[in-house]
């Protein structure tokens, strides 16, 4: 209510105000609706291993995660799977270069994903929290204080707003997105619809997986986002009975004095 309520007055104060902003420098941004979003958000479990899957299928051939470490994936607050898995996992898919070997070994728990194969490909680690799909409206940040940061949301558009159009500029082919900031990406549209077989049978379209696997990338940006919004929850509570007892206690301290007043 008090969400709509206020993009409506935001809406209304970008219409009357002029195009500037409307037009915007940045994309087009869809406000998905993830369920890691609020004070009592948490990732789903099953998404985050269906986004795992597709950034292992898909996005690794060129991105790397190079600072998230392969021993997470059994974190609770994360995609929890169970460490045999993990460490099945991480033989199976990633060699590392060991400077005690001085040769190639197939990866274990203890080391990271790898850094990005693809030179100009940049690392994800890190891309839901370096990227916000909300702005303004005029500086303001009102958008991102009622709709978050919008790291993920722009990582989700990113990969359905692809136009199908490309074009060549200097060598490079560029593919155009609604979504990336002036409108031509260099990277070609990663996902089409049935790309990949997940284990649960979950649908894959190219929105649920872009959904799924922006999800995957805000949970190695913010593993921790769990249990930070559980330590927030009980120091709210805390400071709630605080608040209630300190008033008590003052209420008593003065009630002489302002008994004697009112007398
Ligand atoms: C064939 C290689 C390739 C694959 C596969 C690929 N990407 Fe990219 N990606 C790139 C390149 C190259 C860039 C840099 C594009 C640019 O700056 O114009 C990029 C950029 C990005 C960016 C940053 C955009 C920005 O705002 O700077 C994100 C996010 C991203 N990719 C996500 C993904 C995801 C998620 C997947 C898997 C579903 C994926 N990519 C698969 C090559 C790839």
């Amino acid at each position: 209510m008090i969400k709509q309520l206020t993009i409506g007055a935001i809406t209304a104060l970008a219409l009357t105000a002029g195009s500037a902003f409307a037009a915007g420098k940045s994309g087009h941004v869809e406000d998905f609706d993830f369920s890691f979003e609020g004070p009592f958000g948490t990732f789903d479990q099953n998404q985050l291993q269906r986004g795992l899957q597709i950034y292992t299928e898909v996005c690794a051939a060129c991105h790397g995660l190079q600072y998230v470490p392969l021993r997470t994936l059994a974190d609770e607050g994360g995609p929890n799977l169970p460490m045999d898995q993990v460490r099945a996992y991480a033989a199976d898919t990633f060699e590392v270069f060991d400077p005690a070997l001085d040769d190639f070994r197939s990866a274990t728990p203890n080391d990271h994903f790898p850094m990005s194969g693809l030179e100009n490909a940049p690392d994800l680690s890190l891309m839901a929290k370096a990227r916000a799909g909300f702005h303004g409206p005029y500086g303001l940040g009102l958008n991102q204080l009622f709709k978050g940061m919008g790291g993920p949301e722009y990582i989700a558009s990113l990969l359905t707003e692809y136009t199908g159009e490309e074009k060549e500029e200097a060598g490079v082919i560029l593919y155009e997105n609604k979504s990336f900031p002036g409108g031509w990406i260099a990277m070609a549209p990663p996902l089409f619809d049935d790309q990949i077989e997940f284990a649960d049978g979950h649908p894959s379209t190219v929105h649920s997986m872009s959904e799924d696997v922006a999800a995957f990338l805000m949970w190695t940006a913010e593993p921790k986002m769990m249990a930070r919004k559980q330590a927030g929850f009980v120091g709210v509570v805390f400071l709630t009975i605080l608040s209630v007892l300190l008033y008590l206690t003052n209420k008593r301290i003065w009630a002489p004095v302002k008994g004697k007043k009112s007398s």
